[in-house]
């Protein structure tokens, strides 16, 4: 049988059709805009999703036997606010995980309500990109598009309920709403409150790997699909991708190096970082993860070459990097502001330590350095946890180059498994299609027979010697400049 993974980003939906076996047929990708419409906030259309993603269902299936098709399901871009009225309109432009507009909203949660409530409702506390901040701001300054609200979802929940017509959401993805008790699996009555919402505005909870409903038949028939095909939940993407590579059951670990990056440590009981500086949420294998999330990764250095040195030719810029653990120039990677673990949106990226003789290859190694510096920081909280991580798997675009890799293994004194596709959230909606459709009796058994470790990228000792010295400058950067940040917000 084939399965379809949908993996929704942020810039593009990335499609891949898989069998049984975890052979990968066709992968098909389709890019639709970003809108920023002021400084630090993040805009989408959810219809752009759905246009491009059938389009991209169309073409991934050409080739292939459509009969053979059995199940859908996706990874998608988390903590979006997607409101429909009560006609199952979309009410206003989604705003999306990386969208720092909260930060009032955030601090009253924070400060008011309270971290240590927050914590014990839902196991997390206020970030700007919530999902939570994001409706108490539409509560606050759009109130007729807030009275208007019939349905709340997350982007990914979107396509679902267009491709059949059924509200729903499933616990990975959830958790990064703020109004989902993670520990115990269900909505907490007391956030619902504190944001106004009632429980029926709500989408329905299942695990990723259950079945929501079937396509609808007009979709059916114009994908050229049978109407038996089967829409499987799905997960957040990072929760996806972690079954995508495999990290499921107890202490795994995942990077993904995409438009954000995270570290995902995988966890059969449910434990919450006594700071919150680490997400809590709900793992798509039926248990648990802790995160940290960097809101910029890839996209800085897609920035940097894009918009900057003005070029598409990644690898070639890289090639001359030879200086590795002796960069005197930093960078801080907060394009977007910070989440994990300083939560400041008004955090900014910077290069620092320049002379005269600085090279281009210097300032692209930072930028790949300071990626690396961040994801380490949401490292060393886990480590301050006593978590014991020695390898990891590795997914995401910035995860293609070699260099890069090998940056992470070093900067972070970490194995690092390289699998066999490293398209990680939509490998793993493929994998969850294929549990919900009884391929596997469950997702650890999925991830046993379907993925594949290929390389792995060992630390040099001598070389994490020199790139712990540059750590420990690195980490004394953004200290010293936060205050700062504030004041030029203003
Ligand atoms: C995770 C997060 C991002 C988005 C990216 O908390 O905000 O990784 O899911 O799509």
């Amino acid at each position: 049988m084939l399965y379809i993974g949908i993996d929704l980003g942020t810039s593009a939906v990335k499609l891949l059709l898989m069998d049984e076996t975890g052979k990968i047929h066709n992968i098909v990708s389709k890019e639709y805009p970003l809108s920023f419409p002021h400084p630090g906030w993040s805009e989408q259309n959810p219809e752009d999703w759905y246009i491009q993603t059938m389009t991209a269902i169309e073409e991934l299936v050409s080739g292939s036997d459509r009969s053979q098709v059995a199940g859908i399901s996706f990874g998608g871009q988390m903590h979006g606010l997607v409101v429909l009225d009560d006609q199952d309109q979309v009410i206003r432009p989604a705003i999306l995980w990386n969208d720092g507009r909260t930060t009032k909203e955030t601090d009253y949660l924070n400060q008011v309500i309270g971290k240590e409530k927050l914590s014990q409702y839902t196991a997390n506390i206020a970030f700007a990109g919530f999902t939570a901040p994001k409706i108490l701001w539409m509560r606050e300054n759009e109130p007729e598009n807030f009275a208007k609200i019939a349905k709340i979802m997350l982007p990914k929940d979107y396509l679902a309920y267009r491709l059949t017509g059924v509200h729903c959401t499933d616990y990975s993805d959830a958790s990064g709403m703020l109004l989902l008790d993670v520990k115990n699996r269900c909505w907490s009555q007391e956030m619902l409150q504190i944001c106004g919402v009632k429980e029926e505005q709500l989408p329905r909870l299942y695990e990723s790997y259950e079945a929501v409903g079937t396509l609808k038949a007009d979709v059916a028939e114009k994908l050229g699909l049978s109407a038996e095909v089967k829409v499987i939940a799905g997960a957040g993407d990072n929760a996806a991708a972690a079954v995508g590579t495999g990290t499921v059951g107890d202490g795994m670990c995942n990077i993904s190096l995409g438009t954000s990056g995270t570290i995902f440590i995988s966890s059969r009981s449910f434990g919450v970082d006594e700071n919150n500086a680490l997400h809590s949420f709900d793992h798509a294998d039926g248990c648990y993860h802790l995160m940290g999330c960097m809101l910029s990764a890839a996209s800085c250095n897609k920035w940097w070459m894009d918009e900057i040195l003005k070029t598409k030719d990644y690898p070639a810029e890289q090639e001359n990097i030879v200086k590795l653990g002796e960069n005197h120039v930093f960078y801080l990677p907060y394009l977007m502001g910070e989440r994990s673990p300083h939560n400041d949106p008004l955090a900014r990226a910077t290069f620092i330590g320049m002379t005269m003789d600085t090279t281009r290859e210097e300032m692209t190694q930072a930028v790949l350095e300071g990626v690396a510096f961040g994801l380490r920081d949401s490292l060393e909280v886990a480590r301050s946890l006593g978590i014991n991580i020695e390898r990891t798997k590795i997914c995401g675009g910035g995860a293609k180059s070699p260099l890069w890799k090998k940056i992470i293994a070093n900067v972070m004194n970490l194995k690092v498994d390289v699998i066999e596709s490293e398209e990680g959230p939509g490998y793993g909606g493929a994998m969850l299609a294929a549990v919900g459709c009884g391929e596997f009796a469950s997702v650890e058994e999925a991830a046993e027979k379907l993925v594949k470790v290929v390389d792995t990228v060992e630390p040099d000792p001598e070389l994490t010697a020199k790139y712990e010295e540059r750590y420990q400058k690195f980490r004394q950067i953004y200290p010293a400049l936060k205050e700062l940040f504030g004041k030029l917000a203003d």
